[in-house]
């Protein structure tokens, strides 16, 4: 993909456009004055979930999200879907209400939207948020001796690939349903108080590579691996078992030769490497701030956590202690 868009013409140069396609951001962010700057982003994907309601609220927190990433809050979103011909209307209508029901609960405005006909139904969002200028927290901003606060326990994919292969149990699911289907909205509005240097969601490239696109060549990090939050135990049992997603395998091969492991549990590994649907915020925080920060988010019903630190260049990108 980095290979096509290297050779598409990018348009007209502009001053204003400070994060746009040359960096690996959440979101483009447009300065409109030095006050106010307009966050835009775009996103949706085809059902992981059977039940259309709770598909269209995955897709719908998953697309918002990018907004909080850059420091931000969404202000008003398109629906963009694709529905197969002769789909239901009543399920067409549970995918578009999943998805609203989140839009509103964002505090943002859903102001219509564009659908085709397509064989797999695709359900997402196209969100536009503000910011302040001052205050646009970029994935690359890491300062040495920050912490990393990750604000959603990890595993989802591997939980959903149990659960396509019909070995999981019910509550297993419902926790990462719950997981998907939370807003970073609640954690957001507790970091943005603190001093935070960087912040981006992670999604499909699991931790790691989020994590490495943040210190992009700059900085390196050290991981705590028992302080990785996991959505439940059945994580690692699944983990054993195989249980695990070709997206998890592209993860691993991507990153790899940049990680130190000492004495780092398998399991903990592809549990890094999964890919999350609609994943948690991971933060860079100023040392002094991670603890205050941490007390409030733990407030909140998913578990967050201090998972390492941001350390002076070295060798390797990651350090997994
Ligand atoms: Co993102
Ligand atoms: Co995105």
């Amino acid at each position: 993909m980095e290979q096509i868009l290297k050779t598409l013409p990018k348009g007209l140069k502009d001053d204003n456009l400070i994060v746009g396609y040359e960096s690996k951001d959440d979101a483009a962010v447009y300065k409109i004055n030095d006050e106010v700057s307009v966050i835009e982003t775009l996103d949706f994907f085809p059902s992981m979930v059977e039940d259309p309601y709770l598909f269209g609220q995955i897709a719908a927190t998953n697309s918002l999200s990018d907004v909080w990433a850059m420091g931000g809050r969404p202000v008003m979103a398109l629906n963009i879907a694709a529905f197969p011909d002769g789909m239901k209307t009543e399920t067409i209508g549970k995918v578009l209400k999943g998805g609203a029901e989140k839009v509103i609960e964002a505090g943002c405005t859903l102001c219509g939207g564009h659908t085709i006909v397509d064989e797999t139904p695709k359900y997402g969002l196209s969100v536009t948020g503000i910011v302040e200028t001052k205050k646009v927290l970029k994935n690359n901003g890491v300062k040495v001796g920050d912490k990393l606060i990750l604000t959603k326990p990890l595993g989802v994919g591997i939980l959903l690939t149990a659960h396509q292969c019909e070995v999981d149990t019910k509550e297993d699911f419902a926790e990462a349903v719950k997981s998907m289907t939370t807003l970073n909205k609640y954690s957001a509005e507790i970091l943005f108080k603190y001093r935070v240097s960087a912040l981006t969601d992670v999604t499909g490239f699991g931790l790691f590579n989020h994590l490495n696109e943040m210190l992009d060549d700059k900085c390196s990090a050290k991981l705590f691996s028992e302080s990785i939050p996991v959505v439940n135990s059945n994580v690692k049992k699944y983990v054993e078992d195989d249980y695990y997603t070709g997206g998890a395998i592209r993860n691993e091969d991507a990153i790899k030769n940049k990680i130190s492991f000492h004495e780092t549990p398998e399991w903990i590994k592809q549990v890094c490497y999964d890919p999350q649907t609609s994943g948690g915020l991971l933060c860079s925080i100023n040392a002094e701030d991670a603890k205050s920060a941490i007390e409030e988010l733990s407030k909140l019903e998913l578990k967050s956590a201090i998972i390492g630190e941001v350390i002076d260049k070295k060798d390797m990108a990651i350090y997994v202690e």
